[in-house]
């Protein structure tokens, strides 16, 4: 398959209400996955009754990579493929092949559950994939099993992940803390990543969703969390790398490396967010916690020209005001909760 490029016209890039440009997409590849995380796809209502998306909604790669060339038009530099779980779509490296090779896209990334990471690495990293990012909860068997929620081996995804690294590609552990349940492995983590210059990314618990119960009382502050790894192992703040990076991070003052702490819940960050979404069936979303999107692969597939569909998504990204995570106290002090979409099907 063979796309031509894309001309990137800074003048046309648009920005949003609040002055925030589009410069990251993250691209759900699928809304299936092999675990069952309670805190994002739990059993009781992602069961086999869950109207899973039919395949023929979902972006083929040629829409996929049509729809990318659209943002990398208005100024998208970096791609991040996820879902529910990327590694369940077989056609993943001819994906990452044009997005890298066709579309020239600077930065192509991944981020996986690890567990079917061991057979595919070397193949993502030959089609171009940049770096990968794999969830690790918990380096307890028992633990572990009840976070993914299949009882599955954390020992498994451990391999993929030697496996990433082995292939050279750059790997960044993410870990969703909840108080009660994977807290007390804060210190296990960050010495197990430490002995292999990984870098482990600790995501407070959010309320994506509207099936994972969450309560404010389970979320870790990522002030905590910094302040119990530096009890081990002092910390010394790192600047951000770059405008809109959500991680705080942090370094070892012994210097074995770093880690990165995402406080979205108690210290959020939209002021600075410049991260469109696009859910597996082609809809645009501007927020994590957004209650509709803008149906893209709809408009491509009714024949909109490449004028039209960057029309189209300059349209909705100049009128965005999303800011949920900065509202979010109030909305929920005042009872005014919202349905949002699933994390899985807007890509996490
Ligand atoms: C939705 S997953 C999709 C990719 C892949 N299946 C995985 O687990 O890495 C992307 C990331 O979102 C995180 N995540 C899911 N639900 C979350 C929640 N309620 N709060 C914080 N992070 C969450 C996961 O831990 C994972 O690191
Ligand atoms: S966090 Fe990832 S692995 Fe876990 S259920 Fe969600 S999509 Fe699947």
């Amino acid at each position: 398959m063979k796309i031509s490029g894309f001309s990137f016209d800074s003048m046309s890039a648009p920005s949003d209400t609040l002055g925030r440009p589009i410069r990251d997409l993250r691209v759900s590849v699928t809304d299936r996955c092999n675990f069952r995380c309670p805190y994002c796809m739990p059993k009781e209502a992602f069961g086999p009754d869950h109207p899973f998306l039919a395949s023929g909604l979902l972006m083929t790669l040629t829409e996929l990579v049509r729809i990318v060339r659209t943002f990398a038009s208005l100024g998208v530099e970096k791609v991040r493929l996820t879902g529910g779980e990327p590694l369940l779509r077989s056609d993943l490296p001819e994906i990452i092949r044009a997005l890298k090779h066709d579309l020239g896209i600077a930065d192509v990334s991944l981020t996986t559950n690890g567990w079917l990471l061991a057979g595919r690495a070397a193949a993502l990293r030959a089609a171009g994939l940049d770096r990968i990012n794999v969830s690790v909860d918990s380096l307890d068997e028992a633990t572990a099993g009840r976070m993914n929620g299949r009882g599955f081996s954390v020992g498994r995804v451990l391999e993929g992940i030697d496996a990433a690294a082995a292939a050279g590609l750059p790997v960044k552990i993410n870990c969703v803390l909840q108080r009660g349940v994977n807290d007390s492995e804060i210190i296990a983590l960050c010495g197990y990543f430490r002995e292999r210059g990984q870098s482990l990314r600790f995501i407070e618990y959010m309320d994506v969703g509207n099936t994972n119960h969450w309560s404010h009382a389970q979320v870790v502050p990522a002030r905590e969390i910094v302040r119990r790894i530096s009890e081990a192992w002092p910390l010394e703040p790192v600047g951000p790398a770059y405008r809109g990076e959500v991680s705080a991070r942090y370094r070892y003052a012994d210097g074995r490396g770093e880690i990165g702490v995402i406080s979205s819940v108690t210290e959020p960050f939209c002021r600075d967010c410049n991260r469109a979404r696009l859910s597996a069936d082609g809809r645009l979303f501007t927020c994590l916690f957004a209650t509709t999107g803008w149906d893209v692969l709809g408009r491509l597939r009714s024949g909109a020209d490449d004028d039209a569909l960057s029309g189209f998504v300059a349209g909705i990204w100049r009128a965005r005001t999303d800011r949920y995570s900065e509202e979010r106290a109030g909305l929920l002090a005042a009872g005014a909760g919202r349905e949002k979409v699933e994390m899985s099907y807007i890509g996490g």
